[in-house]
């Protein structure tokens, strides 16, 4: 028996890390929330449907309402130190409760749920009725569906109650179904977690400036996009509104409409003076945020107040005096294109090589950008006003620029609009203000607050992805796109380069040995997708001939004759 024992000992001390690991898996799978098949118009949720929902709904921390997420509850109540770093044996403790607080309300209400909750894991009647009272509400309206009567009365012509359309889980305000949705509500940005996180992501920003330069930034550059405000409610238009030291108002209509001054003493450093270029998309979907941010830069340049403790106030007025221009010109800080028109072109510009100087690249994002919006002084609206020379006068104070990255599936080199717009603007500040801006990057996904300089965001994302085999043995997982995928990552690095000097020359010194110099590699990408492995190699040849990439020369040999070989090959000689 002994015997018996010693020799299976080990055998099934791993048997139970595997079953632990593939439980683990399979745990993570199961709290997934995943449509379980098509929605039926007019079928209300069946219970054991409604069940998880409520849970699910149930496991969000929401500041907004006061409601805790049940699970932290319980485990609080349990003294585990959290559901999240606590053991399996404890988390599955913690859902069994949860699961059954919420069987518990569905079958006899709220009173019931609340005092099995007590019983169960200490959890107080105050913290448990402040999840239970909206899931009540929210529970009622997932059991009525009018959504066939809905579409019968929109074939009919008639008049639909809108709702916001968004993820229930997210935003249970979604419910009752069979409304007309809409993206979002402008009125309703920055919303106050957005705000509250904004600040700290804001503070952040300029805590790493003052810790590098000694002092805060004389002016930011920021960008501000459409979609990302949409999904984090407003982070990026509230980290505009605490740079500059203000705090958003809502009306008798509870709509944001108006901003009010954060006291300096409150602040606790100057206000910033920020230029927000904004996207084509954020324009057409945020209008009354960009008359909101135009109104919080008046309302600063208003104010009474030391010019080493007001950037805005401090720069309005040294332009009024030295151009002898007008509030309009001086104050204007909202930039986008031109009614209609979306983007910078910067990609294209960088993409099919068309450009000699870098100052070409920030002349092509001010043309784009430089239309004013907000309204005049003597408040009419402006709608996409040329302000060239503004635009011009507003980057060359600018010593910071900046973006909020919301997502970890999108990062600075998977698409090309982030250099577009961050390395657009930065190429732009450079040539206008006389040197190189510190360009920073937030992550805003994770709790903890990240900034890191672009620098740094492209050694993170070349070393996480695109040297990474996981990731680039998935993307040739996909063939020809694949192979696509990766010359797009080495042309998006490239693009780093050209409009910001930031990449290390080791980055494309390991591409290179990587994608081109390691010959089983270069084979597969070849056969995979030739034309992509050509404008690879070209791409990499390109870096070190604009300066970006000094390699031993026998390399740039080396990748000058396999670009002539692939040529070969695209032209039918080999
Ligand atoms: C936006 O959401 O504003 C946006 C999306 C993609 C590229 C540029 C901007
Ligand atoms: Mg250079």
């Amino acid at each position: 028996m002994a015997a018996n024992k010693n020799t299976f000992s080990p055998a099934s001390t791993e048997r139970d890390r595997r079953v632990l690991a593939l439980y683990d898996q399979l745990m993570e799978i199961e709290q997934r929330l995943i449509p379980t098949g098509l929605h039926v118009l007019g079928r209300p949720a069946e219970s054991r449907e409604l069940g998880d929902m409520l849970r699910m709904i149930a496991s969000f921390e929401r500041p907004e309402t006061g409601a805790r997420a049940l699970t932290n509850l319980v485990a609080e109540g349990l003294k585990l130190p959290s559901y999240e770093s606590s053991s399996l044996e404890a988390r599955e403790e913690v859902d069994r409760i949860v699961i059954q607080a919420i069987q518990d309300f569905l079958r006899n209400g709220v009173a019931a749920a609340v005092s099995s909750l007590r019983t169960m894991a200490n959890v107080s009647s105050d913290d448990s009725s402040q999840v239970f009272r909206p899931l009540q509400e929210i529970s009622e309206q997932l059991k009525v569906n009018s959504e066939m009567e809905s579409v019968v009365a929109a074939l009919r012509g008639e008049y639909l109650p809108s709702g916001p359309g968004a993820d229930i889980v997210q935003n249970p305000s979604i419910l009752p179904t069979g409304r007309n949705t809409h993206a979002i509500n402008p009125y309703g940005i920055p919303s106050p977690v957005a705000f509250a996180r904004g600040k700290i992501v804001a503070e952040s920003l300029l805590e790493r400036h003052l810790k590098e330069q000694g002092r805060y930034p004389k002016a930011l550059g920021l960008v501000l996009w459409g979609l990302d405000n949409i999904k984090t409610r407003g982070e990026g238009v509230a980290q505009a509104l605490w740079l500059l030291g203000v705090r958003p108002i809502r009306d008798s209509l509870n709509r944001v409409t108006n901003v009010e001054a954060i006291p300096l003493a409150e602040l606790r450093r100057p206000r910033m003076d920020v230029v927000m270029t904004v996207s084509g998309i954020f324009r057409d979907l945020f209008s009354p945020t960009i008359q909101l941010l135009d109104k919080a830069v008046r309302t600063v340049a208003q104010l009474d107040e030391p010019f080493e403790m007001n950037h805005v106030r401090w720069h309005v007025m040294e332009q009024l005096q030295r151009d002898h221009c007008q509030i309009d010109d001086a104050a204007v800080r909202v930039f986008s294109n031109a009614p209609g028109s979306y983007g910078t072109n910067v990609n294209f510009m960088v993409m099919d090589s068309t450009w000699n100087e870098e100052d070409s690249l920030g002349d092509l994002f001010v043309t784009r950008k430089c239309f004013a919006y907000g309204r005049d002084g003597a408040g009419r609206v402006i709608d996409g006003r040329e302000a060239r020379l503004a635009m011009d006068r507003a980057l060359a104070r600018v010593e910071a620029t900046y973006q909020n990255i919301d997502t970890f599936e999108i990062g600075i080199t998977d698409v090309d609009h982030y250099f577009e717009y961050l390395g657009g603007i930065s190429r732009a500040v450079e040539k206008r203000a006389g040197g190189r801006p510190s360009i920073y990057l937030s992550d805003s996904l994770s709790q903890a607050v990240r900034i890191r300089t672009l620098e740094e965001t492209v050694r993170l994302e070349t070393r996480a992805k695109t040297l990474n085999p996981k990731w680039f043995e998935g993307m040739l997982k996909h063939g020809f796109r694949g192979v696509a995928e990766i010359e797009s990552h080495v042309s998006n690095t490239f693009g780093w380069s050209a409009t910001a000097d930031a990449v290390d020359d080791w980055v494309y010194t390991e591409l290179a040995e990587t994608f081109v110099l390691d010959s089983r590699m270069l084979e597969r990408l070849k056969t995979l997708n030739p034309h992509s492995a050509h404008a690879l190699v070209g791409r990499l040849l390109e870096a070190h001939g604009r300066g970006y990439w000094n390699p031993e020369p026998e390399l740039t040999t080396r990748l000058t004759e396999i670009a002539g070989e692939l040529e070969d090959h695209l032209e039918g000689v080999t």
